[in-house]
């Protein structure tokens, strides 16, 4: 028997190198403390250092093997470990399905930047929810912004709820989960597995981005059809953290997301002790710099599905419960082509949010940390200017800079809370970027 222990009081990465493993979906091993793996089967009778084994399950048992998704935890106690859950009171902006408080607006919005706080606010407690659809659990999406002044103290949350797409807009954050540590600035992406605990720390004095929180399949990369085996977004550029852990016995509060509430237990030390992991249910980063950004080299432009980074499939083929999709840095050579994004209406919904730059679909009302809202089947394109000064130009090759763009595009209608309605952010004038255009002249 091995007598050794685990040693130091954290054992992460150290802060000036950057251990990930690449990881989307492939089976990966890492242990903080060399020997904790056990090897050949997953829960022997005896652990290594006396540490308890425990299977962390992000799809059914029975899933098929190309989808079932679950890791092996290796943990200085088990996280069963804990006294009930109470119901939390913090976060008092942070909605679930159903999205029913106010009836669903087909009309268009838009909001300006969601403010950062004066008082007090981490990034559980500064989650507010915008929209959202679906049923809470197997379906649908959240739809949240955060804004934070400080780091989670002795606190972690998680979402029984859904997966958490994260996407900064302003600050960096340190993400110390139960598998590690995730670096992830604005132009990065990161994914917390549904249940999986977390602390937010901020590396910046205010953090400010975008949530979707994913009740439906887990994302994943799109088919490339005829594309090929390459483009997109590559598997090799996710990573995936290598094992870390804490061993501080310090009342740890606990805040869960389950059925749409808050809920908090503390626990007598952090639950951040997992030594070692393997599996393929990780959280994992993405650079959105690293798109390999496809676009058309003769006329017209594809469908913006072209930019596709991540998909929750639903049940329907082609119909996602949710595209994750970026408008990135990209050439523009189109011919004899109107080259923004035309006009359109759309079957599925689609939520804008902006990290960097500006949206070459709009001359200005759309800034970094605002957002709008598209829904099923009303209409939206270019504004007046954007379109008169496309429709003028000279269409030499050139290239958009200065901007990073994304959407959250779902097939069911997203429903905006009361608060999206109320709040002074919302700009009452954006339907009149789409007025004012002549008419055209067939006679
Ligand atoms: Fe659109």
């Amino acid at each position: 028997m091995n007598e050794a222990q685990p040693t130091g009081q954290t054992a992460t990465a150290q802060d000036d190198r950057h251990d990930y493993l690449p990881g989307f979906g492939n089976h990966v091993s890492t242990e903080a403390v060399a020997g904790a793996l056990p090897i050949g089967q997953n829960s022997p009778q005896w652990v290594p250092f006396g540490l308890y084994a425990e299977q962390f399950s992000g799809t059914a048992f029975t899933a098929p093997r190309s989808e079932n998704r679950r890791s092996w935890l290796y943990r200085l106690r088990p996280s069963a470990e804990h006294a009930p859950f109470t119901p939390y009171d913090g976060a008092p902006r942070l909605k679930s399905a159903p999205f029913d408080d106010v009836p669903p607006t087909p009309n268009r919005l838009r909001w300006d930047p969601l403010v950062m706080p004066e008082e007090a606010s981490d990034f559980v407690d500064g989650l507010v929810t915008y929209g959202g659809n679906g049923d809470g659990e197997t379906a649908g999406v959240g739809i949240h912004l955060y804004a934070a002044n400080r780091s989670m103290q002795d606190r972690l949350f998680f979402s029984a709820d859904g997966e958490l797409l994260i996407v900064p807009q302003s600050g960096a954050l340190i993400l110390h989960t139960e598998m590690g540590r995730l670096d992830v600035a604005p132009l990065q992406i990161a994914v917390i597995p549904r249940g999986l605990r977390f602390r937010v720390e901020l590396l910046d004095d205010h953090a400010r981005g975008y949530v979707c929180e994913n009740y439906g399949a887990l994302l994943r990369l799109p088919d490339l059809g005829p594309i090929g085996a390459n483009g997109l977004a590559n598997p090799r550029d996710f990573e995936t953290p290598v094992a870390a852990y804490e061993d501080r016995d310090i009342e740890t509060q606990v805040i869960q997301k389950f059925g749409g509430r808050l809920w908090e237990t503390t626990i007598g030390h952090s639950p951040l002790d997992v030594v070692a992991w393997h599996g393929n249910l990780a959280p994992y980063r993405y650079d959105l710099t690293r798109f390999n950004t496809i676009n058309t080299v003769s006329f017209d432009h594809p469908d913006p599905s072209i930019f596709t980074v991540l998909t929750s499939p639903s049940d329907t083929p082609g119909t996602a419960n949710c595209d994750f999709v970026i408008f990135p840095p990209r050439w523009m050579v189109a011919e004899h082509t109107f080259r923004p994004p035309w006009f359109h209406r759309n079957l599925m919904s689609e939520f804008m949010g902006l990290i960097h730059g500006a949206y070459d679909a709009k001359e200005g009302g759309f800034s970094p940390g605002g957002a709008s809202l598209h829904s099923c089947m009303n209409a939206h394109g270019p504004d007046v200017a954007s379109y008169k000064k496309a429709v003028a130009a000279d269409l030499a090759p050139v290239k958009i800079t200065d901007t990073m763009a994304f959407m959250f595009e779902t097939r069911s209608i997203i429903r905006p809370t009361r608060w999206a309605l109320e709040t002074g952010l919302l700009q009452d004038d954006y339907d009149r970027a789409w007025s004012g255009f002549e008419k055209g002249t067939p006679a």
